[in-house]
């Protein structure tokens, strides 16, 4: 093998240990990551108790209530007060997984969703 020749070996054979490294650490670093997010929702995300006066409403007020509030709420819509929660309660678990409310903006947050089904799979009680 020239010596020309061997040069070009190495580098391609450098080249490829480049690629194949940043993939490792990418999938490393993505991986982390991910375990990272499973964890902040599970370590910190208490859905086995939630009330509604404490949670729930506070909730509503927070990211709906600018619009779903008042006398005229939006699409006739009111998330005010007990009886208008549980009412539209699986309806607005669905826009706020699905993404489409609160119009527009952002998505609530994966722990806000979690203790808002949790709530209403323990029977949306007026607590
Ligand atoms: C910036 C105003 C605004 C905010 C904030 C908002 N909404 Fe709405 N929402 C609307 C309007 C306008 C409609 C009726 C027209 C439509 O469906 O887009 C609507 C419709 C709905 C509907 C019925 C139609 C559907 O998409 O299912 C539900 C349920 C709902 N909103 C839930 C929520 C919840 C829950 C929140 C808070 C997490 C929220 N909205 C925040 C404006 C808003």
């Amino acid at each position: 093998m020239t010596a020309e020749k061997k040069q070009l070996t190495d580098s391609k054979l450098l080249n490829s240990s480049i690629f194949l490294c940043s993939f490792i650490m990418i999938s490393l670093c993505w991986s982390s990551c991910q375990y990272a997010n499973i964890q902040s929702i599970t370590n910190t995300c208490d859905t086995s108790s939630v009330q509604f006066n404490k949670t729930i409403q506070p909730m509503m007020n927070n990211h709906c209530n600018s619009c779903h509030g008042g006398v005229s709420p939006s699409g006739g819509i009111s998330l005010e007060g007990y009886n208008h929660v549980f009412t539209y309660g699986p309806a607005a678990l669905h826009a706020m997984e699905t993404g489409s409310m609160p119009q527009g903006a952002p998505k609530i947050d994966a722990c806000s969703i979690a203790l808002f089904k949790s709530w209403l799979d323990a029977g949306a009680p007026n607590n």
